[in-house]
């Protein structure tokens, strides 16, 4: 193979506040060679998470923080260029947590072969039967354990993980009401998706009544994906024996200073309410049957989901940012590489789905 050159994103510094230019470059050096055991993937397409910004940071977490010098940490797609593990060959399309740059190496066993069904465009495994879809899927239902005829509150509920919760919710005979930050998303959750009701947190003079007036049975389960003062406004509307999903605390990642609270903490003991850490990588072995279902509802038409994909490596960081103003109109995703689903560019990939393909419409959402 002749020798291939690599751009990547490197984690020049930690970042304080939201990420910059200062803090990562995209720099090109050549590829080294494979060693016993490894696979040489040709990325497609990277997952922009959230998550990454924790990651860069020293703050212990669940993973190791990303060291400087090295590719920023993120999930993506490819296919298998070249192989030197058994289970690997090159044309198989492989997710794992590589990194933002345009091929990665791999150990095979930390890789996980995808093959989508007729009709499903290859990234969908970074969405709906990727970390987002798994997340809302697993989150929800094993931690919210949700009861017919209960209220579910879900923050970042326009986003890509709450946007899917509330629908799973409705499907469970729950009501479902959502929290964003703009009168869009809250007009896309309740006339598109059937959430019962939508609060806009941002525009909302008084939170803690506002969602008192939208769950006037209180709230059963809390899916969390932002924490702060959302989190605190929901503390005090909770129901005996609440569950709260801490699935995110977005509102904190870019905070330069220790994040205070939450403030109404008592009313976890008050009426006795179930507060659970959750991390999607937990349920790996369960993935198929996630992936199963969630397809099945798919082709029954009883969920939907957006995903943003942006062409371009040298878009991430851009895209990035996209998270932390409440920009996104779906799953980001950055596409490297034009796959066949790009003959569809900027229509419907799916009828389950609304592909906003193209640093076009980066400039557009801004
Ligand atoms: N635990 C796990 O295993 C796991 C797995 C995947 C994701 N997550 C978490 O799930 C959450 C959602 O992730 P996602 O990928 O679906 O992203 P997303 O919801 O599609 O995008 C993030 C959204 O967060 C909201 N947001 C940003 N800054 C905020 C702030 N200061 N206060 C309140 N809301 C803010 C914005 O929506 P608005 O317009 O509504 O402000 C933004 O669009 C994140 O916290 C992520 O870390 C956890």
């Amino acid at each position: 193979m002749p020798e291939l050159r690599n751009r990547s994103w490197i984690l020049q510094k930690r970042p304080e506040g939201l990420v910059t230019l200062a803090d990562i470059e995209l720099r090109e050096e050549p590829l080294r060679p494979l060693q016993a055991g490894e696979v040489l993937i040709r990325n497609h397409y990277l997952s922009i998470d959230p998550a990454i910004r924790d990651w860069m940071s020293e703050r212990p977490s669940y993973l190791p923080s990303i060291p400087l010098g090295e590719v920023v940490r993120s999930t993506s797609l490819g296919e298998v260029i070249d192989s030197r593990h058994p289970a690997f060959k090159a044309g198989d399309l492989a997710v794992g947590v590589n990194g933002w740059e345009d091929y990665s190496i791999a150990r095979g066993e930390q890789l996980m072969p995808v093959q989508p069904m007729p009709g499903e465009a290859e990234q969908y495994f970074l969405s709906i039967y990727g970390a987002v879809g798994l997340t809302a899927y697993f989150g929800f239902l094993e931690k919210g354990r949700p009861q017919p005829g209960e209220t579910v509150l879900v923050s970042a509920a326009g986003g890509a993980v709450g946007s899917l919760v509330g629908q799973i919710a409705r499907l469970k005979g729950c009501r479902a009401v959502g929290l964003a930050g703009s009168e869009e998303k809250c007009r896309w959750i309740v006339d598109e998706l059937g959430f019962d009701a939508a609060i806009n947190y941002r525009t909302s003079a008084n939170l803690e009544e506002a969602i008192r007036e939208a769950c006037p049975e209180g709230v059963d389960v809390y899916f969390d994906n932002v924490g702060g003062e959302v989190l605190d406004a929901t503390l005090m509307n909770l129901n005996k024996n609440a569950r709260i999903v801490f699935c995110g605390a977005i509102s904190g990642y870019n905070s330069q200073q220790p994040v205070p609270g939450p403030y109404n903490f008592w009313q976890i003991l008050a009426r006795t309410v179930t507060l659970e850490g959750f991390l999607v990588s937990d349920y790996f072995e369960r993935f198929p049957e996630a992936i199963a279902q969630v397809r099945q509802w798919l082709a029954e038409g009883k969920i939907t989901f957006r995903e943003q994909v942006v062409d371009g490596l040298e878009h991430c960081l851009d895209t990035f940012n996209l998270l932390f103003e409440g920009a996104n109109t779906g799953k980001l995703i950055v596409r490297l590489a034009p796959t066949a689903e790009a003959g569809v560019r900027g229509n419907s990939l799916s009828h389950a789905t609304e592909a906003s393909v193209s640093a076009a419409v980066l400039e557009e959402t801004r």
